[in-house]
């Protein structure tokens, strides 16, 4: 006991944990009807509002030293964070290329916060959730059976992985042994020049260098040109660099177009290139049963980044990357630390799943999708994306019968590039005009659109990845769009 006194410094034993659990809970219980209604009156409110200054200068200053009761931190939340949401659960909130959310996600969310199991691995039941999730979404989106797969936090990360199984099995080289300096002949990747900027990081952060990526031009569909991708290695292996990957997309973030994945993984085979498919948008249109031919070819990648926390709606953050070659992929990454040793019984006798991937500690990321696939079925979430490509063409469609407004892209899936166009404007004045109606459209609160530009036309963009939004918001925000933009004609 004097031991105890002497080594505690005489303070009292403490821990994170409520003095008052029944006090906490009812306080729980208060988050949770609360972020009910919010959602059920989602719609009545603003799809995105500015915030004043008062409520941004709640979020600066130090740290704080002194405790304050929870239900009060509760209030300055409600008051600011849930009052200032960026909105892409809201319907009308198609902007970038965002999931929705669901509340069977939040849920999992918090139960997944309440076990907080590190999904680095081990053997306990959510490390087998994690597995099944990866092997869920290698099924739903056709890989083999053998194939491998980790859970990220997002697309980003997913396509990073597979470029770095993708660059050391092709670098000829031991290359996690000598680095990239090692590689005789520089490396050579391929997409269109309508690649995510991500993919621009990855090969950065795999020591490549962004001219190892090269961008091959898109033809007048957004898709990458086959022909001149075949000429660009030819080229390549004559002056010396070594062709190692193509990287095709299967849903581009411009337009949602999608290369010719079986004509790409068939230039693949011929040269012995690596073929990663970048799913982030489009991989899931594979178990949408009306649109799953848009992807064909899918299925023949080495590997595929996806995102469930788009089509699938978990709330953020969670990616996927599946890699054909399990080995391959394992190989990327293993690692043997003294620390981390397997035992034959116990805790760490499960797989370990921080072999796959850069993260060790994990989150438990996997069960929001696991309940939400469980709870409606994969057939539900196809019909939901059906459902959001079909509304991108009616979209379409409202922009086609109206005189004001140009389809500035084609609509391949469930992105839309438009823009107000009155005729007998210059393109800036085009870009300035549709600008001030995205941002007024914004600041009303009535839809979120984000722009973009396409071969040197500034467009309006719709990404229509949204389980909330129906017809009816269409036909609203066309009429409020056309509203604007003859009001600043005026
Ligand atoms: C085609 C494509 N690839 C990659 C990404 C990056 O995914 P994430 O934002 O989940 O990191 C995105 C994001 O929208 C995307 O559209």
């Amino acid at each position: 006991m004097d031991a105890r006194r002497e080594m505690s410094a005489g303070t009292q034993e403490d821990s994170l944990d409520p003095k008052d659990w029944a006090a906490m809970a009812a306080l729980a219980h208060r988050i949770v009807d609360d972020g009910f209604a919010h959602m059920e009156t989602l719609r009545e409110r603003p799809a995105w509002r500015d915030l004043p200054p008062e409520i941004a200068a709640v979020f600066t200053g130090p740290p704080p030293r002194d405790p304050q009761p929870l239900g009060e931190v509760l209030e300055t939340v409600t008051e600011t964070v849930m009052a200032y949401p960026m909105g892409n659960n809201h319907p009308r909130f198609w902007a970038w290329f965002m999931g929705a959310g669901n509340m069977t996600g939040a849920l999992a969310d918090f139960i997944a916060a309440v076990q907080a199991s590190n999904l680095g691995g081990g053997k306990h039941a959510a490390s087998l959730v994690d597995q099944q999730v990866v092997d869920w979404l290698r099924q739903m989106v056709g890989f083999p059976e053998t194939a491998s797969g980790t859970l990220v936090s997002g697309g980003s990360i997913a396509n990073l992985i597979g470029l770095t199984v993708a660059r050391n099995v092709k670098a000829g080289v031991d290359i996690r042994e000598l680095g990239v300096g090692a590689i005789e002949k520089p490396l050579r990747f391929y997409g269109s020049d309508q690649l995510h900027s991500c993919h621009r990081k990855a090969v950065e952060t795999l020591g490549l260098g962004n001219r190892a990526l090269r961008r091959i031009p898109s033809d007048a569909d957004w898709r990458l040109d086959v022909s001149a991708l075949r000429r660009a290695i030819a080229e390549d292996r004559a002056a010396g660099f070594r062709p190692a990957c193509i990287i095709a997309n299967a849903g581009s973030v411009n337009t949602g177009s999608i290369d010719d994945l079986n004509a790409l993984a068939d230039l693949a085979a011929e040269e012995d290139l690596w073929f990663h498919v970048d799913g982030c948008i489009g991989a899931l249109i594979a178990i949408a049963l009306r649109h799953r031919d848009i992807v064909d070819g899918l299925a023949r990648a080495d590997s595929l980044a996806l995102d469930p926390h788009k089509w699938l709606h978990a709330p953020f953050d969670v990616g996927c990357c599946l890699v054909r070659d399990a080995a391959a992929h394992r190989k990327a990454f293993v690692t043997s630390a003294e620390y981390l040793a397997t035992s034959e019984r116990g805790l760490a006798s499960g797989a370990w799943l921080y072999e796959l991937g850069l993260q060790t500690t994990r989150g438990f990321r996997a069960l929001k999708v696991w309940m939400a696939l469980k709870e409606h079925g994969v057939d539900k979430f196809g019909r939901l994306i059906d459902q959001n490509i079909d509304m991108a063409h009616y979209l379409s469609h409202l922009v086609d019968r109206e005189p004001m407004l140009t389809l500035t892209a084609p609509t391949v899936i469930n992105i839309v590039c438009f823009r107000f166009d009155p005729g007998g404007l210059d393109e800036q004045a085009l870009k300035a005009l549709n600008t001030e109606i995205m941002l007024r459209l914004q600041e009303s609160g009535t839809a979120v659109l984000t722009d973009t530009t396409l071969n040197g036309r500034h467009s309006l963009r719709a990404a229509i990845c949204n389980h909330r939004t129906r017809y009816d918001d269409l036909d609203l925000v066309v009429g409020e769009l056309v509203r604007i933009g003859r009001g600043l004609l005026a």
